[in-house]
């Protein structure tokens, strides 16, 4: 692959390796084993036109662990404020020479058009609702390693589904490696048409929850509802918070999953966020540095052996 744009173009192969390597990288960081040389001499550069607390502090210690020149554009103080276009700003990055971008962008498909007009690889950071690959690929590492295997497992997905792009790429991973997914939430937060991706839904948490091994909670995602319908959040909170008697239906051994940032008191109680029996939260902040490392290493390696072969080639 020359690119990480979404979950939807890798194979079950592909995801394996992604995981496999990161595995390597969370023994590394975990000994304090924090420089290594797979980016050395490569320039990444982190594009965030949307907020982010994780997914860029860990791309930006992935890329410094991995040896790479990093730069965070300050998207707030660049030039799109005077009306630069996005492919304008990436072409004039481009001209610049990066290996790397990392891109995350309120529209779905931006990351996969500047993808086009660049030399480098790109890495999707998030885009609209669309995809948050690396997320994916981090939640798959951490119920890999918290259930010793990623397939034959049943993973509800709870709350708006509809807004979130680590929704649709978890459900297309967890999809690739024959987990079977549940969709739980109101109908206007999980739309019927999410079942021709392969998923059962379920109105009732209650219902939703029972018998599974992993419990995904999103957060409400009103910056995307476009004013659209907003649950007020104590009703919402009753009837689709995961607390202790929501989570009593699942599997006794069901871990809890949350991709942050999160809202205590809405989608979860604060409680169950931060029980170490049963919540993975900090896990999945921990697996995003490796799994960052990993595709970004992987990365590296295709991007070297193209310009290898090309360089062959002009002699
Ligand atoms: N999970 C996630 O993407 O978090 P941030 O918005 O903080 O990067």
């Amino acid at each position: 692959q020359k690119h990480l744009l979404g979950i939807e173009h890798l194979r079950p192969d592909e995801i394996t390796a992604i995981l496999d390597l990161a595995d390597q990288y969370v023994d590394l960081n975990r000994r304090d084993v924090k420089h290594a040389d797979a980016l050395s001499g490569l320039t990444q550069i982190n594009m965030f036109f949307e907020n982010s607390t994780r997914t860029q502090a860990s791309f930006e210690l992935a890329g410094k662990r991995l040896g790479a020149d990093v730069m965070n554009m300050a998207m707030q103080a660049s030039s799109i404020k005077k009306g630069e276009t996005l492919i304008d700003t990436a072409m004039t990055l481009n001209a610049m020479h990066p290996d790397l971008l990392v891109v995350r962008h309120p529209h779905s498909g931006a990351v996969d058009l500047l993808s086009q007009k660049v030399n480098c690889a790109v890495l999707n950071a998030g885009d609209g609702r669309h995809e948050h690959p690396t997320q994916a690929l981090l939640d798959a590492l951490t119920i890999r390693r918290a259930k010793g295997r990623l397939h034959r497992l049943n993973i509800a997905i709870c709350g708006d589904v509809a807004h979130s792009r680590v929704a649709r790429s978890n459900l297309i991973l967890l999809g690739k490696m024959e987990n079977r997914i549940r969709l739980v939430g109101p109908p206007t937060l999980v739309p019927s048409q999410f079942a021709e991706l392969g998923a059962e839904i379920y109105e009732d948490m209650n219902e939703g929850l029972k018998d599974v091994d992993v419990v995904m909670m999103l957060r409400l995602q009103k910056e995307r509802m476009d004013g659209g319908f907003i649950p007020s959040e104590r009703e919402y909170y009753h009837r689709y918070g995961l607390d202790a008697e929501k989570l009593a239906n699942a599997k006794p051994d069901a871990i809890v999953m949350h991709p942050g940032p999160m809202n205590r008191g809405v989608e979860i109680d604060g409680e169950i966020a931060d029980d170490i029996n049963r919540s993975v939260i900090q896990e999945q902040v921990e697996m995003g540095v490796a799994v960052r490392m990993a595709a970004m290493d992987l990365l590296a390696r295709n991007l070297r052996s193209d310009r290898a072969a090309k360089q062959a080639s002009e002699v």
